[in-house]
C-alpha cells in the first residue's frame, strides 16, 4: 500500500533528527569518556594526562623561550607530571598568522603572539605602543594586571581564540647599520624595519623614516644586503640573532614595551576540569613573573655584551621624540576611548 506523502515526510524528519542526535551524542560521549579518564588518577585529582603544544617565534635563547620552559616545569610540578608542554620555538610551526590559525583550529594549544601583530586585527592592542609610557618592564607588567589591560585582552578577535595573559620581552630599541642617529630628524629617509603593525609604522613615519614591515626571521639578511638601514628591536633579539655582525649602532631608546599575548583555544580550555585550568593559570603566572624579574635584571649586562661585540651603544630619551609622542597620543586617542584612557592612566 502506498504511504501518504505526509507520513513519509514525518518519517524522514524523525530519521534525520535521530542521526543528528546520535552524532552530537558521540561527541558528548567522547568528552565524557575523556573526562572520566582524566579524572581517574591515583591521587584522586581531576587532572588530565595531556601533552599541550606551545609555539612561539623567538630563538631558544630568547626570554620567551625560557618563559615557555618555565611554564612547562611548573605544569609538570603542579600536575604530578600529568600535564606537560611540547615547545616549538623559532617559528617552527609557521608565522604568527599561521600560529593564530592553528590555535583557532585546535592543532596548537598555546602560542605567544606579539601584541604588535595582533594590533592589526585588534586595534585596542595599539595602546601598548604609546611611546615612552612606561619607564621599565616592571611598570608595564604592573599595568598588565589592571582592569583596562584586561579589557584590551578581552577584545582579541578570532574564532575560539582566547587571550590568557601578557608576557613581556625587553623594551624596544633602535639598531642602525651605519648611521648614529641622535635626534628624531636623523631618521629622515631611513628604511627602518618594524614588526608589521600599524602603531609602530605610524611612529616611524611621523619621524620621517620609511618603515618596512618585516617579520623577525627576515631581518638579518635584509640588514646585511642593505634592504633596510635599521630596525626596531629589543636588546635580547639583537644579541640572540647576532645583529652586531651586520650593524654598528644601538640606540637604547626603550621607547615602547613589547608584550606578547599568551593565546589558547577556548574550547580546549573550557573542556578541562576546574582544577586543570587552575594549574595552567598558576603555572603561566609563575612563568610570566619569572620572565619580568629575570629580564629586568639583564639590561646592563645586555648593553655591555653588545658593546663588547663592537657596537656603539648609547641612550636616547623621550625628549628626543617629543613631537612623535604628541602625534601618536592625538591620533590613537581619537581612534578609541580605551586607548585614550590607557594613555591617560599610565603616561606619567
Ligand atoms: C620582533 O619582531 O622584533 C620581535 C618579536 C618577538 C620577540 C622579540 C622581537
Amino acid at each position: 500500500m502506498k504511504k501518504p506523502l505526509k507520513f513519509t515526510l514525518v518519517s524522514c524528519l524523525l530519521a534525520l533528527l535521530f542521526v543528528l542526535a546520535a552524532c552530537s551524542n558521540s561527541n558528548a560521549t567522547k568528552e565524557t569518556d575523556n573526562k572520566s579518564a582524566e579524572s581517574t588518577n591515583s591521587s584522586g585529582r581531576d587532572i588530565p594526562e595531556m601533552k599541550f603544544k606551545l609555539a612561539h617565534i623567538t630563538s631558544t635563547d630568547h626570554m620567551w623561550h625560557k618563559a615557555a620552559e618555565k611554564f612547562n616545569e611548573e605544569l609538570k610540578a603542579r600536575s604530578d607530571g600529568k600535564m606537560e608542554l611540547e615547545i616549538y620555538p623559532a617559528s617552527q610551526l609557521g608565522t604568527e598568522a599561521d600560529m593564530v590559525q592553528q590555535v583557532e583550529a585546535g592543532s596548537i594549544d598555546f602560542a605567544f603572539i606579539t601584541a604588535a601583530y595582533l594590533s592589526a586585527r585588534t586595534p585596542e592592542m595599539s595602546a601598548w605602543f604609546a611611546p615612552y609610557t612606561f619607564k621599565n618592564l616592571q611598570e608595564a607588567s604592573d599595568a598588565s594586571h589592571t582592569d583596562i589591560a584586561r579589557e584590551i585582552l578581552g577584545k582579541i578577535e578570532g574564532t575560539g581564540l582566547k587571550g590568557l595573559d601578557y608576557l613581556f620581552a625587553g623594551q624596544r630599541t633602535m639598531v642602525f647599520k651605519s648611521k648614529e642617529v641622535k635626534k628624531a630628524s636623523d631618521l629622515e629617509g631611513l628604511k627602518m624595519r618594524v614588526t608589521p603593525s600599524p602603531p609602530l609604522q605610524m611612529f616611524y613615519k611621523e619621524a620621517g623614516a620609511a618603515p618596512e614591515g618585516l617579520p623577525l626571521p627576515e631581518v638579518y639578511s635584509a640588514l646585511q644586503t642593505g634592504v633596510i638601514d635599521g630596525m626596531d628591536i629589543d636588546l635580547d633579539a639583537t644579541i640572540t640573532n647576532k645583529y652586531s655582525e651586520v650593524a654598528k649602532y644601538v640606540a637604547v631608546t626603550n621607547h615602547m614595551v613589547w608584550p606578547s599575548i599568551v593565546v589558547t583555544n577556548e574550547r580546549m580550555l573550557d573542556g578541562l576540569s576546574e582544577e586543570a585550568q587552575k594549574i595552567i593559570n598558576d603555572s603561566l603566572q609563575a612563568a610570566i613573573a619569572y620572565a619580568v624579574e629575570t629580564r629586568s635584571g639583564q639590561e646592563e649586562e645586555f648593553k655591555k655584551e653588545l658593546a663588547s661585540q663592537g657596537m656603539t651603544v648609547y641612550e636616547l630619551g623621550a625628549d628626543v621624540f617629543k613631537e612623535q609622542i604628541e602625534a601618536f597620543d592625538a591620533e590613537y586617542s581619537a581612534k578609541s576611548d580605551l586607548i585614550k584612557q590607557f594613555i591617560k592612566e599610565f603616561r606619567k
